[in-house]
């Protein structure tokens, strides 16, 4: 039996393709851009792994706020990063182990991955500098893994973390310090008709302690990734994204999620550095990562930062061009763009935000998004579909929802305006679920403890 199991890895081990390294986060504080190519591991012999006492073997080199984004196409990458109270970035060589789900043998709890050389994709590390409201300055290593070629709509499981060497004779690591291993799902290639489920939400904010009592709940919330539109934190010092990322962590190693800058924010470089975003062509240098796209399925996913004057317009250029693009491919059915501040809102607090109904709103309506989601006023508004500053009839028009808060004891009351279908205060809290196919787009609103459904609409196309 044994045998017959060493034989199969064997074999596994031939038909796994090359894996490719890269290396291209850029260290903020060290001045010089090291940016390293391509290389590519020589296969190895897939072994079963004899495994240790303890995946940690130095205390130092522990794996902390571990979470998933994607910064290259969601059905074969991933992007890992995590912190680890060891910052010497030189000496800690930051590791991502991945196999296939079925590949790993799971008995009584214990999860057993095969090695292969192939199966490790190694990153780097970048130093920041912590900021607070106390002004206190702290070191901090980020490390950042991109895993890539890997199979669409794929179960894995992983392990973060670091190692020194892979003894073949003893089938052991060497020095190991690796996280727990986790279960990590690949997305859909664009034009993939297969069905799939989108969380969406924003405006956390203060609900820390809100997360952790219902993190249980949070992590199952059956969709296949997470979009957020921004104030993840109140205020965003370094010790609130620590508890953040504590919080969310039982949902984060498992689930890719994808967010934009808020408000609340109020350290750009700490949300930047800490969440890896797709870096796309046409933006400025210093708004990279701030608006990004991608393609998952049969439908285009567009995030944007619309916190100011200039964050807005510097997207203009790049909404344009892959608004365009994604209308003209044929795979592309469905276009959803989420951003924080509203473009039309009746919410007293804030309300609508003229540099987007300015900026983006005409590139919406010339390229026919089909949904717009935002956060910021806390509380739930749909519009009617909208067209040059008009109610239209469905599919004429953009449709626009204010979905929030999300876990957030922070909330607002509802307004109504001429564009408002239907509005709710967020004493409750809101979040949204979106359900693609090839025939139809639903949305649908649901309270925070996912009892009550606050709203649902269907958008179809043949
Ligand atoms: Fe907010
Ligand atoms: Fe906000």
């Amino acid at each position: 039996m044994r045998m017959y199991f060493l034989l199969w890895l064997l074999i596994l081990g031939f038909v796994v393709s090359n894996c490719e390294l890269s290396d291209k986060k850029v260290s903020p504080d060290s001045g010089n851009s090291q940016i390293e190519d391509a290389q590519t591991i020589e296969e190895s012999e897939v072994v079963e792994v004899n495994e240790p006492a303890s995946w940690i073997t130095d205390s130092t080199k522990d794996i902390k706020y571990l979470h998933i984004t994607w910064t290259k196409e969601p059905a074969t990458s991933l992007t890992f990063q995590w912190q680890s109270s060891y910052i010497n970035i030189e000496k800690y060589k930051p590791v991502v182990w991945i196999v296939k789900a079925k590949d790993v043998k799971i008995e009584a709890n214990k999860i057993s991955m095969p090695y292969a050389k192939q199966f490790v994709f190694t990153g780097n590390g970048f130093l920041y500098t912590t900021e607070d409201i106390n002004d206190n300055k702290e070191k901090r290593a980020q490390y950042t893994v991109e895993v890539f070629n890997l199979e669409e709509d794929t179960e894995y499981y992983y392990r973060a973390g670091t190692f020194d060497d892979f003894d073949f004779e003893k089938r052991e690591f060497v020095n190991p310090n690796l996280s727990d291993a986790y279960r990590i799902k690949t997305g859909l290639k664009s034009g993939n008709k297969k069905p799939f489920k989108v969380f969406a939400g924003g405006d956390s904010q203060s609900g820390i302690n809100m997360i952790k009592n219902n993190i249980e709940y949070i992590k199952n919330i059956k969709v296949d990734f997470w979009l957020f539109y921004g104030d993840l934190v109140e205020v965003g010092t370094q010790p609130e994204w620590d508890a953040y990322f504590d919080a969310m962590q039982p949902l984060f190693v498992n689930k890719v999620f994808m967010p934009v800058q808020g408000n609340h924010e109020t350290i750009s470089e700490l949300f930047y550095y800490q969440f890896a975003l797709p870096v796309m062509p046409g933006l400025p240098e210093e708004f990279k990562e701030h608006h990004w796209s991608f393609d998952y399925g049969i439908a285009h996913f567009v995030g944007l930062n619309s916190l100011t004057d200039a964050t807005v317009k510097s997207a203009n250029t790049f909404l344009e061009d892959d608004l365009k693009r994604a209308r003209e491919n044929q795979n592309i059915k469905w276009i959803v763009v989420m951003f924080h501040h509203p473009a039309y809102s009746a919410c007293s607090t804030h309300g609508s935000t003229q540099r987007v109904i300015d900026n983006w709103v005409p590139i919406f309506e010339k390229y026919r998004v089909d949904l717009v989601l935002s956060g910021h006023d806390h509380n739930y508004e749909r519009t009617y579909p909208i067209k040059n500053n008009q109610k239209v009839s469905q599919g004429e028009g953009v449709q626009y929802v204010v979905c929030s808060p999300f876990m957030s004891p922070k909330w607002y009351s509802a307004g109504s305006d001429w564009w408002t279908y239907k509005s709710r205060d967020g004493s409750d809290g809101a979040y949204g679920i979106i359900e693609i196919d090839n025939s139809s787009l639903t949305f649908t609103a649901y309270t925070n403890d996912g009892v009550d459904v606050i709203d649902t609409f269907t958008l179809k196309k043949d």
